[in-house]
């Protein structure tokens, strides 16, 4: 299975293609956490790409294609894989058709995680992440304590809010979402890949939805 999750920050890409793995055993490719790692490294390409993150902009084309290039080359990516993140505009989805055409793996559906800007907002501030296990939760919805502390790992590691959750950045983000990642729903319904579903709701529901609409190739999978 080879999918795109389409969607505004926080409307669960990283939690669905969890469930995602579990289910069909391919690799989650996010370009975020990528980015972030090579950050937490502090290599040349991290520092590069640090400021356009903590400022809720998109990093250079070029740096996420040779990434993205780098990675689906991996041996795990042969069998599919589910892009979190990737493409966010025009010039990364044309570069993808064209490296998927070269290596003649087409992408099978594009699911579009469609959901109110409010509970964006909401899902957003209240995310913690662990950053030993990386484990993703939510103040608003998981029992963490006070602070919050994974559950995950044995030494209950403290929780940290990711710096691009912010108030003032997650309004950025929302921006750039709509000038440049907004108009690839249309570019992706031209080519017949589109898939609506609705993103609200608890996870388990929201991922009933996506199977139907993956499975079942409809139109909208709400
Ligand atoms: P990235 O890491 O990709 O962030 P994003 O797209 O903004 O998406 P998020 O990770 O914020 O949200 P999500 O949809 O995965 O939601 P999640 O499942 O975590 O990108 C970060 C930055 O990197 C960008 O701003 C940019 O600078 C750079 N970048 C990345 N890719 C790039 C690219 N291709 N080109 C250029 N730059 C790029 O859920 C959010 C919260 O909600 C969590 O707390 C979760 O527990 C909770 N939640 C999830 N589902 C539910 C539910 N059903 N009910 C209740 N709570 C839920």
């Amino acid at each position: 299975m080879r999918l795109i999750l389409l969607g505004a920050p926080g409307s669960g890409k990283g939690t669905q293609s969890q469930k995602l793995i579990e289910r069909y055993g391919v690799p989650q490719i996010s370009t975020g956490d990528l980015l972030r790692d090579a950050c937490n490294r502090g290599s040349p390409l991290g520092l590069k790409a640090k400021a356009a993150m903590a400022a809720g902009k998109l990093v250079d084309n070029a740096i996420v294609l040779g990434i993205i290039r780098e990675r689906l080359a991996e041996p795990d990516a042969r069998g599919g894989f589910i892009l979190d993140g990737f493409p966010r505009n025009r010039v990364q989805a044309d570069a993808l058709g064209a490296l998927l055409a070269e290596i003649k793996a087409p992408i099978d559906a594009v699911v579009l995680m469609d959901i109110d800007t409010n509970v964006l907002f909401r899902r957003l501030t209240g995310r913690r992440v662990c950053p030993k296990c990386k484990r993703v939760y939510n103040i608003y919805s998981d029992a963490l304590g006070d602070p919050p502390r994974c559950t995950n790992c044995p030494e209950r590691t403290l929780l940290v809010q990711r710096p691009d959750d912010r108030e003032d950045v997650i309004g950025n983000r929302l921006k750039v979402y709509a000038a440049e990642t907004q108009p690839l729903i249309e570019y992706y319904a031209e080519q017949g890949l589109l898939r609506h579903v609705d993103a609200e709701g608890s996870v388990d529901d929201v991922f009933a939805r996506i199977e139907r609409a993956i499975t079942g190739g409809a139109k909208s999978g709400t």
